[in-house]
């Protein structure tokens, strides 16, 4: 224990503050948002509680928070997606930090309940587990929350049907759908991330492999890229026909996943939804599979099925468990189907977390100058702090944008 926190090994500060020192290096979008906007004082002694995949860059954000004079809590938004070290590091320098890399539901739960006891006044969230949360256990704390900010397209869903409802009374920014979020993070960053962490875990090749990519969202188009970029033959399975055919028009393969299923030798899920692939699915793969997800809860694969058919599981390698059917097929799944690219890797590039985490800082910042005047539910991130993050990215690169004339922007407005 450093302070209250609840953490694995407060011994462990020493590499997690090594992987902090090296996020600040490589974020200069957020060390310029830093300097011209959060140290302003709005977010002085203002209580904020986040939970995102407690990671470095994660981490990063919250000593940023921190140093602008907010009360910081933080917990892990999923089991194995928290790394140890980094919350010894947090710890260490004054974030109130309750998490752990496998906790037990029990206790993963407890975590998220003892930050949202902490009565935030902004709430930064992930699948939004501390607004539903908040809403459910802890009715009475909802009056403190002047707003909240979502990090995922799963928590936005969640978001949208409280918002139908009339259940939030507080306003919630959809920080995912920010073009300097999603279009950068859920496509390049997820890509690249879970495939690197696929080729990291298993040591095998991707070239000439066939990897069906479940869903053509951001996610999907991410990981479809990277596996080409890898060699790979890539198939892709979608229910959105206009989606399909985007795909099919970028040189993938299309097909339905009953046959993808037959021909896959990675499968990689990122689609938010749950059984995507299933028992009969699994009754058609190859020996020897590999399963990954970077979606954002553990149930794109139907594993209790698969643990029902198997007749032998083992852990084959770190983050590898093989489940052996009965008619000797191994099928391997990685990081037991939770986000391959987090829970057995170091997750998105710094430099792609560099802009979210930008979003986020500012949704935080301008929920602590505005949220009093904004209606409750679910908002669009305001466009000025999708424009401040991309030009301030644009700047660290030395790129300026075109500049227009005064000719092109009247001819842009004039129709005659
Ligand atoms: N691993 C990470 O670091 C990371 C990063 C960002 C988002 N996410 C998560 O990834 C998931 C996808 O996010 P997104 O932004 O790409 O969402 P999205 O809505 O853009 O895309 C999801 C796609 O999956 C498709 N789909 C739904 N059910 C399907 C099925 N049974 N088979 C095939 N395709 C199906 C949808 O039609 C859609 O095109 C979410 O859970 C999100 O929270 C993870």
């Amino acid at each position: 224990m450093i302070g209250d926190s609840i953490i694995a090994d407060p011994k462990l500060a020493p590499e997690g503050n090594r992987k902090i020192d090296w996020v600040a290096q490589h974020a200069p979008v957020m060390n310029n948002i830093f300097e011209k906007h959060l140290s302003d004082g709005a977010l002085r002694g203002r209580r904020v509680a986040m939970t995102i995949h407690l990671e470095a860059k994660t981490a990063y954000l919250a000593v940023l928070l921190s140093e602008a004079g907010a009360e910081v809590t933080v917990s892990g938004s999923n089991p194995l997606s928290t790394q140890d070290d980094v919350c010894a590091a947090l710890a260490e320098r004054g974030v109130r930090v309750f998490a752990s890399h496998d906790p037990s539901d029990e206790d993963f739960e407890g975590y998220l309940i003892r930050t949202i006891e902490t009565a935030p006044e902004i709430v930064i969230d992930d699948g939004a587990e501390l607004v539903s949360r908040l809403l459910i256990h802890r009715p009475d704390l909802l009056d403190n929350v002047l707003g909240a900010s979502e990090e995922t397209t799963t928590g936005i869903l969640k978001l949208k049907a409280m918002t139908a409802e009339g259940a939030l009374p507080f306003p919630v920014l959809a920080a995912n759908d920010a073009k300097m979020k999603h279009l950068f993070d859920n496509r390049y960053g997820t890509g690249h991330s879970a495939i690197v962490s696929l080729l990291a875990n298993t040591n095998l090749f991707l070239s000439g492999k066939a990897v069906v990519v479940m869903g053509f969202g951001w996610v999907g188009r991410g990981l479809a890229r990277y596996a080409d970029g890898m060699g790979a033959r890539v198939i892709v399975c979608e229910p959105d026909p206009v989606k399909l055919l985007e795909a099919y028009s970028e040189g993938y393969e299309v097909m339905n996943s009953m046959q993808a299923a037959e021909v896959g030798d990675v499968f990689l899920t990122g689609t938010g939804n749950l059984k995507v692939l299933r028992t009969e699915h699994f009754e058609r793969m190859k020996d020897g599979a590999l399963l990954a997800n970077a979606g954002h809860y553990d149930h794109e694969f139907d594993l209790a099925g698969l643990k029902e058919m198997a007749a032998a599981e083992r852990e084959v390698r770190r983050n590898v468990t093989e489940y052996e059917l009965p008619d000797g097929r191994r099928l391997h799944v990685l990081a037991r189907g939770r986000l391959v690219n987090i829970a057995a890797g170091d997750g998105h590039p710094v430099e792609i977390m560099d802009l979210t985490f930008s979003v986020q800082a500012l949704a935080a910042h301008y929920l602590a100058k505005n949220a009093a005047s904004m209606p409750g539910g679910l908002q669009p991130i305001p466009d000025e702090i999708d424009e401040l993050v991309a030009r301030a990215k644009l700047a660290a690169l030395g790129v300026e944008p075109e500049h227009l004339t005064e000719e092109q922007i009247s001819y842009q407005k004039s129709w005659r």
